[in-house]
């Protein structure tokens, strides 16, 4: 069956290594998932004085969450969290009070970072955000990808082979989860 799955890149860079990541997974992934990004780069910050009128571009990232059905977070670690934009953008999403657009709706958390600690912190964080919210989250495979020079070439290839299957993997998995969670959880419930 066919899944469409909305990505965030949870970094404004030009030169984002995660966005380069982004685009190795879509090239790996089962080819019954259909990729769309969702930008979150044009949301002001939030506060609940919109609640009452959201503007045009909040309402429309909102739309874009309920046409999709799973979410992809391919997120950097900034301070040991995810960047305030990728925050700011949940934040929009999860609200007005009532209307949570993360409800019911799968998704899966990767990241990467030169470090060697690969996002971890991030993502653990990200995870608790996403848990309170109410998606049903992929708990496993974890993906903590280092990002050594030439690991992604410019046609978005992964050049280390071990590193290639395992994205390969994560991806069929995200697939089997998002079938999982809708079968239980139809996109309507
Ligand atoms: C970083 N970086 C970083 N890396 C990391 O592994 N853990 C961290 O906590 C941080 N903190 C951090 C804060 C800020 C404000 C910046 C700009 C950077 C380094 C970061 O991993 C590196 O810049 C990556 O290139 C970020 O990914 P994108 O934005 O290129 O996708």
């Amino acid at each position: 069956k066919h899944y469409k799955v909305g990505y965030l890149i949870g970094s404004l860079a030009k030169e984002s290594i995660n966005r380069k990541l982004a685009g190795a997974l879509i090239k790996l992934a089962p080819e019954n998932l259909d990729f769309t990004e969702i930008s979150f780069a044009e949301l002001p910050l939030y506060s609940y004085d919109y609640d009452a009128d959201y503007p045009p571009v909040a309402r429309a990232f909102k739309d874009a969450i309920k046409a999709v059905d799973a979410l992809l977070f391919v997120t950097p670690e900034y301070n040991r969290s995810i960047p305030g934009g990728l925050k700011n953008a949940i934040d929009w999403a999860s609200r007005p009070y009532g209307t949570n657009s993360f409800t019911h709706k799968p998704s899966a958390v990767i990241g990467t970072s030169p470090g060697a600690i690969g996002t971890a912190v991030a993502q653990q964080s990200l995870r608790s955000v996403l848990g309170f919210c109410n998606s049903p989250q992929m708990n496993a495979p974890e993906a903590y990808i280092q990002f050594t020079p030439g690991l992604i070439d410019e046609q978005g290839g992964v050049t280390v082979e071990s590193t290639e299957g395992f994205l390969r993997n994560y991806m069929s998995e995200f697939h089997d989860h998002i079938a999982r969670v809708l079968s239980v959880l139809p996109n309507d419930a």
